[in-house]
């Protein structure tokens, strides 16, 4: 198996992996959890579940946004680094991503995505592994501030990708799973040195 290497006395890299999909058997959520386990011991990787719990953004709502909102501002906070995956829906993100997004766009320019490092995946059954989806998101993150790393990962035929373990089948997606996280974990190491 593909691991990520950690030098002695290093603290694991705090990945935040958010799923655009809210469905229970999602391939997205089901790749983010693949890539925590291929991230072994260097990676402390924690499965967002908050998306359903965020709603319309409204600038009205800014000042006071509820529980919701607030949990998932923490939760991307409290991460080094921002893993995300995403089906394409009518060929682009999901409504309820974007919407998130916009929530934890705000405040422009100082909003807790701005330099933050993230990673994103494309994965669909389909044969373009959602790569429609992946560009918008990716240009989504970077309005927002993001820095956004790694080479692009779309997965087709994204249904058959991942083993009965739960693991890629193929050695092709394992290495690209650990080069997005060894892509996040050099950006975390060198944040504010380019
Ligand atoms: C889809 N799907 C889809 N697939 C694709 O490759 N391109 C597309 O434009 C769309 N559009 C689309 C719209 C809507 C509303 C739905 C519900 C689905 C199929 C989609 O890729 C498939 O359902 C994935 O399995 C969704 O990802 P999760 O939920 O498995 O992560």
């Amino acid at each position: 198996m593909n691991t990520i290497d950690v030098p002695a006395g290093t603290e694991p890299l705090r990945v935040l992996a958010i799923s655009g999909s809210l469905r229970a058997d999602s391939v997205n959520s089901a790749l983010l959890r693949a890539a925590g386990a291929l991230g072994g011991a260097a990676v402390k990787l924690e499965l967002w579940d908050g998306l359903a719990a965020v709603p319309p953004f409204s600038e009205d709502d800014e000042a006071e946004p509820g529980a919701g909102v607030s949990a998932m501002l923490a939760a991307f906070a409290g991460a080094d680094a921002l893993l995300f995956a995403t089906p394409e829906y009518n060929r682009s993100l999901p409504g309820q991503l974007k919407n998130a997004l916009d929530w934890a766009s705000r405040p422009y320019g100082r909003s807790v995505l701005t330099g933050k490092a993230a990673a994103v995946i494309g994965a669909s059954p389909g044969n373009f592994g959602g790569r429609r989806a992946h560009a918008d998101l990716t240009k989504v993150l970077k309005a927002c501030g993001a820095r956004v790393v790694g080479d692009e990962l779309c997965v087709a035929q994204a249904h058959t990708a991942l083993g009965e373990d739960g693991l890629p089948v193929g050695e092709e997606l394992r290495t690209a799973l650990t080069g997005l996280l060894a892509a996040l974990g050099e950006a975390v190491r060198t944040a504010g040195t380019e």
